[in-house]
């Protein structure tokens, strides 16, 4: 499983790689966070509150394992900021996933994230 933390403008370009990549599904969440740049705490009416969280997209996406590294190369592209890319362009993290189950077929395994035909791709 790729998880990607991505700025809400790249979404698109990075769902056109999972599609062009035959990748047959994708979760996406509005989470908030921050990397190395920090946040830091401020009371506020009695309870701490986290000022600097920025608001991100993060996107999940379960794939055949001999595809992720061309994958997470082609998302990081799509989702830089211009050439050099800036401050705060999100992270991509690769998790190992045991299985997969296709819960309308019972099917499992990487038949359940994988397009087959080129008519069947986007979402
Ligand atoms: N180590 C991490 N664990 C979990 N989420 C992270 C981590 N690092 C970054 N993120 C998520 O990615 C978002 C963007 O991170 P960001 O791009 O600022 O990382 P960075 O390490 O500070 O890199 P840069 O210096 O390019 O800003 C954060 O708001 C957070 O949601
Ligand atoms: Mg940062």
């Amino acid at each position: 499983m790729v998880i990607a933390i991505i700025r809400h403008e790249h979404l698109q370009a990075v769902q056109d790689v999972l599609d062009e990549c035959g990748v047959s599904g994708v979760t996406v969440t509005e989470v908030k966070g921050c990397g190395a740049q920090r946040g830091y705490t401020e009371r506020y009416r009695g309870t701490s509150v986290n000022i600097s969280l920025r608001p991100r997209l993060k996107v999940e996406a379960v794939m055949r394992q001999e595809i992720v590294p061309v994958v997470v190369d082609k998302m990081a592209g799509a989702a830089r900021t211009g050439e050099s890319g800036e401050v705060g362009d999100g992270k991509i993290f690769v998790i190992d996933v045991e299985d997969a189950v296709r819960i309308r077929t019972g099917e499992h395994g990487a038949a359940t994230v994988q397009h087959q035909q080129r008519e069947m791709w986007g979402h």
